[in-house]
């Protein structure tokens, strides 16, 4: 018996038959010497042992909005304070009445409610959606673990992997994370800062539907450019999806934040997909309290859909995740019984704001924002090099009076590789003092940065009217 036989015999006895198949074919095979193949052996063994993550595990793009929060952490660790300009938490306070609610519940055991939600809370909200000008029923609504769940059963439910989805950009970076969740391939149609980020011209829809597209999303009032649909853009968007037979999925998580912008005849005016004769069986409706009453942690949502068969498939996802947060759908039920004036205070709050930092971005040499008709961000153009740069610079290398600013860098926003390269997203959720020192401090970062470049809106504007 050769040494490399005895030390197999050995081996086989002691590890078992995967590992000495191995073994043979380094010593027999690949004439390893022993020591080496033993090593070799090893490090399959690591490999082996390795658990794997899936290929979808490995895609799912991480948040373009969280990734300078080290940088944020480590500028208030030296001691400077940072204007959280980055990302949609509101700083409006949660109505106390919904809160109390959950406090005086007398529930004995939290149990699972309904997959859909309680029937209690369903009914409320087609009061609420009656209110908006939405006539639906309770059976036609799935509560959810806030809008995102119900972004996530609308894919899962609407579309096949491989499918493709057209968004118009920029647009909410989760739907990228949501897409590859499902397998669903992203199409973006470029809208662009100088119309405001209007919807795109339908010629350029036209121009990518394939037969794998199956849906287009949108989201009005828009996060991230605060832009509010007309009309007449969703008529537009209504006779595409019932020419080339698409899913309308349409986000509406900002519906109260609608603001007048000097703009044209339906200025301010919200249209619902919900609200377009004809589009019932295209129309899933995701909804979210988060923004609505500032009650982002409760994670309470809605997909509504007059789609029968859409409802019941996105049913069947609801139960395999069982059921949505109980305490916060008493939250939620509590919050239909606000009454209609309570949204008059944020509203004035978020317009006030809008328009101060509007001016503000406007006033400093160089940047360009255009009003936006909703929600609590806005785009702006800046002359810089790269805004991703810009924005870890902000805080890594930049402070005034001991303050800064983070934003979040708009090429997270953009579904096409390049764009958004100059221009950040700024969601206005702090306190018009707040943000009257955040824009002061931007507009000095803006003259010192290294990587500043002219000011080419100005520039292009003074050649058009020159
Ligand atoms: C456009 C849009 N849709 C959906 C969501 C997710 O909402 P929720 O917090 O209810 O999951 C957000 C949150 O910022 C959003 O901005």
């Amino acid at each position: 018996m050769g040494n490399g036989q005895w030390a197999m015999g050995n081996w086989q006895l002691a590890i078992g038959n995967r590992q000495s198949r191995v073994l043979k074919i380094l010593i027999t095979e690949a004439n390893c010497p022993l020591p080496i193949a033993y090593c070799l052996l090893g490090i399959v063994n690591y490999l082996w042992q390795m658990l794997k993550i899936s290929d979808r595990g490995q895609q799912m793009p991480p948040s373009p909005i969280r990734k300078l929060v080290p940088y944020a952490e480590a500028a208030k660790k030296k001691g400077i304070k940072v204007f959280h300009l980055n990302i949609g938490q509101p700083d409006i306070e949660t109505p106390q009445a919904i809160m109390d609610a959950v406090k005086h519940t007398d529930m004995k055991v939290l149990e699972y409610s309904h997959s859909a939600g309680n029937e209690s809370y369903r009914r409320k909200l087609v009061q609420y959606y009656k209110k908006v000008g939405i006539d639906i029923n309770y059976d036609q609504i799935i509560i959810t673990t806030g809008g995102s769940e119900a972004i996530m059963f609308g894919f899962f439910t609407c579309l096949n992997p491989g499918d493709e989805v057209i968004i118009p950009e920029p647009f909410y970076a989760n739907y990228n994370g949501f897409a590859c969740a499902a397998g669903v391939k992203v199409v973006p149609i470029t809208s662009t800062i100088e119309t405001g980020f209007a919807l795109p011209p339908i010629a350029d829809f036209e121009k990518v539907i394939t037969p794998k597209t199956k849906a287009i999303i949108i989201c009005s009032p828009n996060n991230p450019t605060g832009y509010l649909y007309s009309r007449k853009e969703m008529e537009a968007l209504k006779d595409i999806c019932i020419s080339h037979n698409l899913y309308l999925f349409s986000d509406e998580a900002y519906r109260e934040f609608c603001y007048p912008t000097d703009d044209g005849d339906d200025d301010g005016e919200y249209v619902s997909a919900m609200h377009l004769p004809g589009l019932e069986q295209h129309v899933v409706l995701m909804d979210t309290i988060s923004k609505r009453y500032s009650a982002c942690g409760a994670r309470i949502g809605a997909l509504v859909t007059r789609n029968k068969g859409v409802y019941d498939a996105a049913m069947k996802f609801a139960q395999a995740r069982l059921s949505p947060p109980g305490l916060a759908q008493i939250l939620g039920e509590a919050a239909v019984d606000l009454p209609d004036s309570y949204f008059d205070e944020p509203k004035a709050e978020y317009m006030a704001r809008r328009d101060l930092v509007v001016k503000r971005l406007n006033d400093i040499p160089g940047v360009y924002c255009p009003n936006p008709g909703g929600a609590f961000y806005a785009m702006a153009r800046l002359p810089i090099d790269d805004a991703d740069k810009f924005c870890q610079w902000l805080l890594e290398s930049f402070s005034y009076n001991s303050q800064t600013v983070m934003l979040a860098p708009a090429t997270g926003f953009y579904g096409t590789p390049g764009l958004g390269k100059n221009e950040v997203r700024l969601a206005y959720v702090l306190n018009l003092e707040a943000l009257g020192s955040a824009m002061t401090c931007l507009e000095k970062a803006l003259e010192e940065y290294p990587g500043r470049t002219r000011d080419t809106v100005k520039e292009r504007q003074g050649s058009v009217q020159g």
